[in-house]
């Protein structure tokens, strides 16, 4: 690995991958699996027997020698891929530095900076303010918190198909699937999900009407602190919604006080082509969430809201660990390499991608959607197109039969494969992955 790390360039990677050296799971692959196996919490999903080892670019590399080009990037998490030298200088350069003093406490550079960064690149008009945390969930944690105490209601909206985290008010908002919720309860009272609008499934305007009962029977409008939504959703399938839903709710929450908070920790930081997914739908949020691509693979959260709602009273929310300085190290670099490069190649290999992947819809006739914008993009199987039933027990063929041949996968939703790839793939990436993929589905479709 260390000699690959010198020879290549994360623009120019050498074309020595895709390759599979053994079959996957090798050798010393199986030893740690079978050590994890035996302490583990059985909680943990592992989609299929991957051990990385290393990785460069798109290119991840398993500890026997095989290496894959990787479509999902740890859930889209590792925005600018494996090993980026201009990430891993700016991490080295801040551990050696400190390593903590608990910014709710203090002050230093990189999170002040950070900060700034962040409510520059917001997508609100106002001027916004920025809390920093760990993790995708403790950002919605927050964020739910601050729209009780700004607005001093307590009822939520949230939407069928969505995925907010795992902490109690987020598992409370989440409704993607029944397993992170089963037996966990009581929930967060006073949570109301409604259907999430899906073009590919549901009526234009169906959602909406849903929120029409809502308010006439159950919960007055006035009664509501915040209405929750990823303008796409993500582990609840990929799903686009049409522009006007967005904007729906954008007026419902204007004419009742409501907060509108865009969870963008999988859509945001560049992967669509722009900073957030909500600027392709022209609506703006009061509250903004990110994470996961954020720090480039380091944990960090950001909660970023307009200056006249995050009004909570000093010391109310604070972190031990939330934006850590090594962290915030991370996430200044990740912005600025997306900022000069990496949001221009996100929407020019997604157009790559997605094209590739509507030619494969002509040949298979398993793939029943294609949608997408830069790197978030949903391929949906189905077992017939006319019914659309999900293909559920295909996507999970899929993932294992593109891992034996070298493409990482991740499914999301019933039957959808996310494509989340770093935004530093190319075109040689991108056509590697696509034939893999293409060589897989006739496999599947010839075995059903
Ligand atoms: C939209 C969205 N919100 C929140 C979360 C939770 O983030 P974390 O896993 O960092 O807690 C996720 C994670 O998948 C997510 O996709």
């Amino acid at each position: 690995m260390k000699k690959l790390l010198d020879e290549v360039k994360v623009s120019s990677v050498k074309a020595d991958y895709p390759r599979i050296v053994v079959s996957p799971p090798g050798p010393k692959a199986r030893k740690i699996i079978e050590l994890d196996q035996k302490w583990a919490s059985p909680s943990y999903i592992k989609e299929y027997p991957f051990v990385m080892a290393g990785g460069q670019g798109a290119m991840a590399e398993d500890i026997d020698g095989n290496r894959y080009i990787d479509f999902m990037s740890g859930i889209a998490v590792s925005s600018t891929g494996y090993n980026h030298p201009e990430i891993v200088r700016a991490v080295q350069e801040a551990a050696a530095k400190f390593l903590h003093i608990c910014g709710t406490d203090f002050y230093y550079e990189a999170m002040a900076k950070l900060l700034e960064k962040l409510g520059n690149i917001a997508p609100m008009k106002e001027k916004c303010r920025v809390f920093l945390a760990n993790s995708g969930t403790e950002a919605v944690e927050g964020a739910v918190k601050l729209a009780r105490s700004h607005t001093k209601r307590s009822n939520l909206i949230a939407f069928e198909g969505a995925f907010h985290g795992r902490s109690y008010a987020a598992i409370s908002l989440t409704a993607s699937k029944v397993k992170y919720r089963a037996n966990f309860g009581p929930l967060l009272p006073g949570v109301y999900h409604l259907p999430f609008d899906n073009p590919y499934r549901m009526d234009e305007g169906a959602a909406l009407e849903a929120a029409e009962r809502l308010f006439h029977g159950r919960v007055s409008p006035k009664e509501i602190a915040a209405v929750i939504m990823e303008p796409v959703q993500g582990e609840g399938g990929y799903v686009f919604p049409r522009p006007e839903f967005l904007k729906a709710w954008r007026k419902i929450c204007d004419e009742n006080g409501i907060l509108l908070i865009f969870d963008e920790i999988q859509s945001g930081v560049g992967r669509t082509g722009k900073w957030w997914a909500s600027e392709h739908f022209g609506v703006e949020p009061d509250i903004l969430l990110s994470a996961k691509g954020l720090g480039s693979g380091l944990p960090i959260g950001a909660i970023i809201a307009k200056e006249s709602v995050m009004t909570w009273p000093r010391g109310s929310h604070g972190t031990t660990f939330g934006g850590n300085p090594v962290a915030c190290a991370s996430a200044l670099k990740t912005l600025e390499l997306i900022e000069d490069r990496y949001m221009k190649n996100a929407s020019e290999m997604g157009e790559r991608i997605l094209k590739g992947l509507l030619k494969l819809k002509e040949k298979h006739s398993l793939i029943g959607d294609v949608r997408g914008i830069g790197l978030m993009i949903g391929l949906e199987l189905v077992k017939d197109r006319k019914t659309k039933k999900p293909a559920h027990q295909e996507m999970g063929q899929l993932e294992q039969e593109a891992f034996k041949r070298g493409l990482l996968l991740l499914g999301c939703g019933d039957s959808t494969i996310r494509i989340a790839p770093p935004l530093v793939l190319n075109a040689y990436d991108v056509d590697q992955g696509l034939e893999i993929l293409d060589v897989c589905l006739s496999e599947i479709e010839n075995k059903a």
